[in-house]
């Protein structure tokens, strides 16, 4: 089985979505930020070891309690991102290569990039009058939402849409794909 860490720092749910239901990974850590997270409550309740972190443990490996320090301690061979907005030190990106996976709401390389999450990405789709949109899984390079795209899977706008109805829709694609894609992403690069 390979040995995953997940990154949020929200509610989570893509994070519990992965915890149950990967068949060739398991999560071992789940690492977060923010205190207050709903995440939090969820990775205790699936008995999953979650730890918070500091902005200088993330970015500093020398630092005691290090976040590299604590991928290292716990052995981990797979980096997921799963509504996570920090941006991933080179160090990280070094130690981890190829092996770390985000998911972004919508179809990069469109509504990407620094400021691109939540409510706003849903936002600047309808602004666009877009007629789809969707989900992107991505390896991660020191570019945010930029590394090389490994899945795709869209929904329609309907004129009627606002920011909550597609987050839903969005949300409903990456609950149905996400585990499947890293399951595939772990045989293919032989993790
Ligand atoms: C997801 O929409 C994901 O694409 C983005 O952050 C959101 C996290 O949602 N990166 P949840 O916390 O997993 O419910």
């Amino acid at each position: 089985m390979t040995r995953i860490a997940v990154f949020a720092s929200g509610n989570g749910s893509n994070a519990e979505n992965l915890i149950l239901r990967l068949t060739r990974g398991e999560v071992v850590l789940l690492l977060c930020n923010n205190p207050a997270a709903y995440v939090l409550k969820r990775a205790q309740q699936a008995g999953v070891p979650a730890v918070l972190f500091s902005r200088e443990e993330l970015e500093s490996p020398e630092r005691e309690h290090s976040v590299l320090g604590l991928l290292r301690e716990h052995r981990v061979d797979l980096i997921i991102l799963a509504g996570f907005l920090w941006k991933i030190p080179a160090h990280l990106i070094r130690a981890y290569p190829g092996k770390i996976v985000n998911i972004h709401p919508a179809l990069l390389p469109k509504y990407g990039g620094p400021g691109m999450y939540g409510d706003r990405v849903h936002k600047a789709v309808l602004d666009h009058r877009e007629t789809s949109t969707g989900i992107t899984v991505h390896i991660v390079d020191e570019l945010y939402d930029h590394g090389r795209v490994i899945f795709q899977a869209t929904c329609k706008v309907d004129p009627a849409d606002t920011p909550d109805s597609l987050a839903q829709k969005v949300h409903e694609l990456e609950h149905m794909y996400f585990p499947g894609v890293i399951d595939d992403y772990i045989k293919q690069a032989g993790l």
